[in-house]
């Protein structure tokens, strides 16, 4: 048995295509001040070309496994975490192990949203304890672009979305007080229908009608009860955070970086005074890239391991809350 696992390296892509607030105001009834007061979010970036997931994710997958020192060679896992796969089937990590040039590795998609990351490293952690794999590649990977609707009718959910991906390796710990800690997955399928894309269903038949694009509230369009969601969130977070302190007999005091999943700047900086934290505590990054839902936890993890907030030693939570409903933690000492 591996006593902890660690992540060995991380990674990072957004497409190059910036779209701000105002430009979404071109297209549809909003503006910077609406979207900026009560989200945080400045600009997201879309994908501009033909440009799946596992694009992205392979990109971020690159940077991740060149940071760990480490070639797809030496992978014998791959999780891939996304809502928006790049076909329905087979799933986008096997797309993406093809991309990479994996050998025929165990490769498997985890569809659990905004919390899809957490539970994917969950995965890979367990695989590696037990011994299933050495080095695992870890990669939450988003294109909402090309799935929201671009018009007034979808307005409150189409401003928070942005396309994305970012990765992790991981692997062994070097020293036995590193790595992660323990992991924290909760879900509630009773609220599934306060955030949810339904169409195409494999329950209707055909799964998908051209009036399912129409009328005033249309199927194959994520609908989202934005304060319902924003209610659960503030509790769910902070409550996830303190079982995975408490799981490890640590408080908030010990506390360095929180790197919560980017869904809307008010809530994080609700959890932030929750667990009076500092301002400089908590990583957001929303500003810049909305909500990349599977892939905003890796991308915001990998920008504050560049920037050196998360550093050797230091304790980081990683948490997450999102449509399912789901939330989860991991805790991990880097
Ligand atoms: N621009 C301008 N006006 C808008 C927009 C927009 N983009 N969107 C909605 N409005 C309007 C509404 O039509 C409404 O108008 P009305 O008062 O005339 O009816 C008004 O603004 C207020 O709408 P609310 O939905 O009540 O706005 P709220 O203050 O709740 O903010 C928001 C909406 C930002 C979506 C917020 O509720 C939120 O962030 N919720 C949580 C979202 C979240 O965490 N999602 C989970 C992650 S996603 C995942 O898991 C896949």
């Amino acid at each position: 048995m591996v006593e902890r696992t660690h992540i060995l390296g991380v990674g990072h892509a957004v497409p190059d295509n910036i779209v701000t607030n105002d430009d979404l105001s071109k297209v549809m009834d909003t503006s910077d001040e609406w979207v900026h007061q009560r989200t945080g979010i400045r600009q997201r970036r879309h994908i501009a070309a033909d440009c799946g997931a596992t694009d992205l994710g392979k990109i971020a997958a690159e940077q991740a496994l060149s940071c760990a020192g480490l070639t797809i060679a030496d992978i014998d896992l791959i999780v891939f975490a996304t809502l928006s796969p790049d076909i329905d089937w087979p799933a986008s990590a096997s797309l993406l192990a093809a991309k990479l040039g994996a050998s025929a590795i165990p490769a498997f998609d985890v569809k659990n949203q905004c919390s899809g990351f957490i539970y994917s490293l969950a995965s890979a952690d367990a695989l590696i304890r037990a011994g299933r794999a050495r080095h695992a590649l870890v990669v939450g990977g988003e294109i909402h672009s090309t799935g929201i609707d671009l018009t007034t009718r979808g307005r409150d959910v189409a401003v928070i979305f942005g396309d994305g991906a970012g990765a992790v390796v991981l692997g062994r710990s070097p020293d036995p007080q590193r790595g992660l800690l323990s992991t924290h997955l909760h879900a509630e399928g009773k609220f599934a229908e306060k955030l949810w894309l339904e169409g195409a269903a494999s329950r209707s038949r055909p799964r998908i009608r051209l009036e399912d694009l129409g009328g005033d509230d249309p199927v194959a369009f994520p609908r989202m009860q934005g304060r319902y969601v924003f209610k659960h969130a503030v509790t769910r977070f902070p409550e996830v955070i303190h079982e995975a302190l408490a799981a490890n007999g640590l408080t908030t005091a010990d506390l360095d970086v929180l790197i919560p999943h980017q869904a809307n700047l008010r809530i994080n900086e609700f959890v932030a005074g929750a667990l009076e934290l500092e301002p400089h505590q908590v990583v957001n990054n929303i500003d810049r890239y909305g909500n990349t839902t599977a892939a905003s936890i890796a991308i915001a993890l990998c920008e504050a391991v560049n920037d050196g907030r998360v550093a050797e030693g230091k304790l980081v939570c990683l948490a997450a809350f999102g449509a399912g409903f789901t939330w989860a933690s991991a805790l991990l000492r880097w």
